[in-house]
C-alpha cells in the first residue's frame, strides 16, 4: 500500500473530518496543543504496554504492541525536544473528554474487552493521523515537517490495531462495535467542547 492509499483508507474509516473551527483554534494555541500532544503520545504507549501485559498468550499482539509502544515513546521524545527548543513549559493539562467517553463504551470482559480496545485503538490512531494531516499545512516549517513525518507511523498503527481486531472478532461483531464507536466519535468531534485539546470537539464560542 502507498502512503496516500493508507491515508485514504484511514479517512474512509473515520465518521467525519475535523471541523475548520478546531483547526483555527488549534493554530492560535500551539503551545497548549504540543503539551497535550506529548500527553497523547505517552498515553498511546501506555495503552500498548497494558495490552502487552494482559495478553501474554498472543505473540503477534505482543510483538506489534511492543513496537508500537517504542514508536509512541520516540514520538514523545520528539515532542519534548520541540517543546524545549521553543521554551514551552510542560504544564499540567487535563485530559480531553474524548478518550474517556470512548473508553466508557468498552465491554468489561475479555475477549470482548480486547476486541473493543483494539477497535478503539484503530479509531483513535486514525483520528490522530487525520488531525496531523489537517493541521500540518498551516504550521511553521519545522512543526509542519514533524507532523507530516508522523503520518506514516500513525497510519500503520491504525492498520495494526484494525488487523488485530479483525483477527479475533467476526465481521459482524467488528461492524456492530465500530458502528457504535463511530457514532460516539462523530458526536465528540462535531459537538461543542469547552477545552481545546488534540482530540477535542468544536471550540465553544468565547
Ligand atoms: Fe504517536
Ligand atoms: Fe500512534
Amino acid at each position: 500500500m502507498t502512503a496516500s492509499s493508507d491515508l485514504d483508507a484511514l479517512l474512509a474509516f473515520l465518521p467525519c473530518a475535523t471541523p475548520k473551527g478546531w483547526i483555527t483554534a488549534a493554530l492560535s494555541q500551539q503551545s497548549l496543543l504540543l503539551v497535550d500532544h506529548a500527553n497523547c503520545e505517552k498515553k498511546a504507549a501506555a495503552t500498548a504496554m497494558s495490552l502487552l501485559h494482559r495478553h501474554t498468550d498472543q505473540p503477534e499482539l505482543m510483538n506489534k504492541m511492543s513496537r508500537l509502544a517504542r514508536e509512541e515513546l520516540r514520538h514523545f521524545e520528539q515532542v519534548l525536544s520541540l517543546m524545549r527548543k521553543r521554551d514551552i513549559d510542560y504544564i499540567q493539562v487535563t485530559a480531553s473528554r474524548y478518550a474517556g467517553a470512548l473508553h466508557a463504551l468498552v465491554r468489561k470482559r475479555d475477549p470482548e474487552r480486547l476486541v473493543d480496545t483494539l477497535l478503539l485503538g484503530a479509531l483513535i490512531e486514525a483520528r490522530s493521523c487525520e488531525r496531523f494531516a489537517a493541521i500540518a499545512p498551516h504550521l511553521d516549517a519545522e512543526l509542519s515537517k514533524f507532523y507530516f513525518s508522523l503520518l506514516k507511523s500513525e497510519s500503520r498503527h491504525f492498520l495494526d490495531y484494525l488487523t488485530l481486531a479483525k483477527s479475533i472478532a467476526s465481521v459482524d461483531e467488528v461492524d456492530e462495535r465500530l458502528g457504535l464507536f463511530r457514532d460516539c466519535e462523530k458526536e465528540l468531534i462535531e459537538s461543542e467542547d469547552q477545552e481545546l485539546r488534540f482530540h477535542s470537539g468544536v471550540p465553544a464560542a468565547a
